[in-house]
């Protein structure tokens, strides 16, 4: 089969479109020919060696795919030949085919295409096993998120407002900002440095109840300050960097702040594929009304994998920038 392969580690030009041998499934595994794919921030850190793929995963990139399954493991019972068929990946993506485990598709609901269907796994179960599982999140809190216009905070301002909560969002452009409101952010802040001022007026003191940072160590100070007592920090990245001084212990006791570190990628099978059957069914069917949607920045053909990842270098995408996988 063809897939998008690497030739060592580095710059964009490392990425090429190549011949690689055909996965074959396991007995409790689907094939999947695939239609579409889509970037995350991880695809870049693996093409420069700093994020490697888990245990036993293929070396080939791509966590998320949507297609049709080609071919069913012996065991499979739940899924046929046929069927449109979207999930995360812990690598392979980036492919014409991948084998799955039966458990872990989510079906394309017949109201989204394939594209739409790529642009949903990866970012919205991110957000959901933050928000939900490990943020108990009710309709009665309020949650800051960090790049908000990203693909995971687009995810997540649609799934706080789904389930009653309010959001207050951090974006660095006005572009961005408007976006966010059009999804349905309750507050958007032009972010820096110093946010915490306007987060403590925005919530009488009080701070917000949890905060999903994929910052780090440039918001460091300022989500310190605008936690609330009994909040939770869910630490999903560190692209304002992954080194803080200064860690306040005795603050942390004082207002019982929990600080979580959260990696949907190397979650085990098993959790992923609970993860994944409990968003196909309390989430999913908000797709097919509308009122959860996919943010599609961009689509660029899969040939063109060298500039998708270099738009996204560049910080210019709003959600989700997807390749398309041409057979
Ligand atoms: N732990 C996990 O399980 C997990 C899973 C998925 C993603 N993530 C993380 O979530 C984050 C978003 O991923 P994504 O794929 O959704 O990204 P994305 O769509 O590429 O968006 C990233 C956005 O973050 C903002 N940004 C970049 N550098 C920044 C900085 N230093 N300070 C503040 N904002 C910055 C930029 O928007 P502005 O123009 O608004 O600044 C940029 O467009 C990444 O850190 C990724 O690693 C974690």
């Amino acid at each position: 089969m063809k897939a998008i392969l690497t030739n060592g580690y580095g710059g964009t030009d490392v990425l090429y479109l190549g011949e690689h041998p055909e996965p074959v499934p396991k007995e409790n595994e689907v094939k999947v020919r695939i239609k579409a794919t889509a970037l995350n921030r991880a695809d870049l850190l693996q093409r420069q060696g700093l994020y490697p793929p888990p245990p036993g995963a293929t070396s080939i990139i791509g966590l998320e795919m949507a297609g049709v399954i080609e071919e069913v493991g012996s065991q499979v019972q739940n899924w046929k030949i046929g069927d449109r068929v979207f999930s995360l990946l812990p690598g392979g993506g980036y492919a014409e085919k991948v084998t799955v485990p039966a458990d872990l598709l989510m079906p394309t609901p017949v109201e989204l295409s394939d594209v739409e269907g790529a642009a949903i796994a990866e970012t919205y179960l991110t957000a959901y096993l933050n928000l939900v599982w490990i943020g108990g999140l009710t309709n009665e809190k309020t949650v800051l998120v960090h790049a908000g216009a990203s693909g995971v905070g687009t995810s997540a301002i649609q799934l706080i407002k789904q389930m009653g909560a309010r959001s207050i969002v951090t974006v660095r452009s006005r572009e961005k900002a408007e976006f966010c409101r059009s999804l349905g952010a309750d507050v958007v802040l032009i972010g820096k440095e110093g946010f915490s001022e306007e987060i403590l007026n925005l919530t009488d003191n009080h701070g917000v109840d949890l905060i999903l940072d994929c910052v780090g160590a440039s918001y460091w100070q300022d989500n310190l300050k605008s936690i609330s007592m009994g909040g939770k920090l869910i630490v999903i990245g560190v692209m304002g960097g992954g080194n803080v001084e200064n860690v306040p212990l005795m603050e942390l006791i004082k207002r019982r702040i929990s600080i979580v570190g959260s990696s949907l990628r190397s979650q085990p099978e098993e959790e992923k594929i609970n993860l994944s059957q409990e968003f196909a069914r309390t989430m999913l069917p908000h797709f097919k009304t509308g009122n959860l949607r996919t943010v599609v920045d961009r689509v660029f053909n899969w040939e063109d994998v060298q500039e998708a990842h270099t738009y996204m270098e560049r910080n210019e995408n709003i959600g989700k920038i997807i390749l398309k996988v041409f057979s």
